[in-house]
């Protein structure tokens, strides 16, 4: 049987700054690396260890992975101090993903906190694959200040005639900030949306992904119309060892990305 844990060489081809703690990388893996928007990839760092991240790039693309990493810790400042030509082990991918199926001849509102708009823009990606499909996106992003909005040199054009429109905001504006400023709940008023026929879906920080929620509901958003991703602290991402456990599921095999009427009922959700 194939070992799970053997590792996929990639080399880092390019390092993009978004922000002044988060970076883009590109790898290029050894061997083509297919995966579908949502799910996760552990990346290996020599001498550091590994984590769970969800590629940020499109998932029509096998030969080349993006991820956009925000240096929180061990793994990710050892990956921050890398160069173009060093080399990362990668496994994956693991986990469901976004059920695209299911949002198609739909509204789609994309809600984003932070770095979590990484796996969004994969997400983004894919819909504009097949944009036809869907009949409208709606992207709504927030971050802490300008300076911490991620992806700045594409955001405005993924408003396409009519069909998708981003709004961005800060909690914190500066000089040359003429935009929203106020936390993500705050874009979400005005809804030009026909709930009927619409899904949700959200992520960023613990917090974020709370009070999104809550707004989605009160905004009459269905439970099972919520989509949530899981971030849940994870381990071997297959399933063996119960670290990212979710309520009865583990995050690593039946999620990162959940219905919110399938994990509501468990406690610290949120955590
Ligand atoms: C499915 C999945 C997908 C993910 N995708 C991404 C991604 O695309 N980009 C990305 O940057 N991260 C992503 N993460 C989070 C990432 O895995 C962790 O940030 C990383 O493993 C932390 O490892 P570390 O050794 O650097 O930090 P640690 O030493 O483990 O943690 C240091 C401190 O940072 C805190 N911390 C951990 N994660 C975060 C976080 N995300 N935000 C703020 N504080 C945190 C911890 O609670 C701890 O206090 C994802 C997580 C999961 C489960
Ligand atoms: S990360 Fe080990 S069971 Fe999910």
């Amino acid at each position: 049987m194939d070992n799970p844990y053997r590792l996929n060489a990639a080399e880092i081809i390019d390092i993009k700054e978004e922000t002044s703690n988060i970076k883009t990388f590109v790898l290029k893996p050894k061997k083509d690396m297919g995966f579908r928007t949502g799910q996760f990839i552990e990346v290996s760092i020599p001498g550091f260890g590994e984590g769970p991240f969800t590629p940020s790039s499109n998932h029509n693309e096998a030969s080349r992975l993006d991820f956009t990493i925000m240096n929180v810790g061990k793994v990710t400042r050892g990956l921050h101090e890398m160069r173009k030509g060093d080399v990362v082990g990668l496994r994956g991918p693991y986990g469901m993903g976004y059920p695209l199926k299911d949002f198609e001849n739909k509204e789609i509102l994309i809600v984003g906190g932070g770095v979590g708009l990484a796996p969004l823009r994969s997400l983004i990606y894919a819909l504009f694959n097949d944009v036809k499909k869907y009949k409208k996106i709606l992207i709504k992003y927030g971050a802490k200040t300008p300076g911490d909005i991620i992806y700045k040199d594409e955001v405005d054009g993924w408003s396409k005639d009519g069909r998708s429109e981003v709004t961005l905001t800060v909690d914190k504006g500066d000089d040359k900030w003429n935009g929203n400023v106020g936390l993500v709940t705050t874009i979400l008023d005005n809804l030009n949306m026909d709930l009927k026929d619409a899904v949700s879906v959200v992520c960023g920080p613990p917090i974020m992904m709370k009070f999104a929620t809550f707004k989605l509901l009160d905004l009459g958003f269905k439970h099972e119309d919520i989509y949530l991703s899981m971030e849940k602290n994870m381990s071997c991402g297959i399933g063996k060892c119960g670290h990212c456990r979710v309520g009865n599921f583990y995050a690593c095999k039946e999620g990162p990305v959940f219905p919110y009427e399938k994990i509501k009922d468990y406690p610290n959700i949120w955590d």
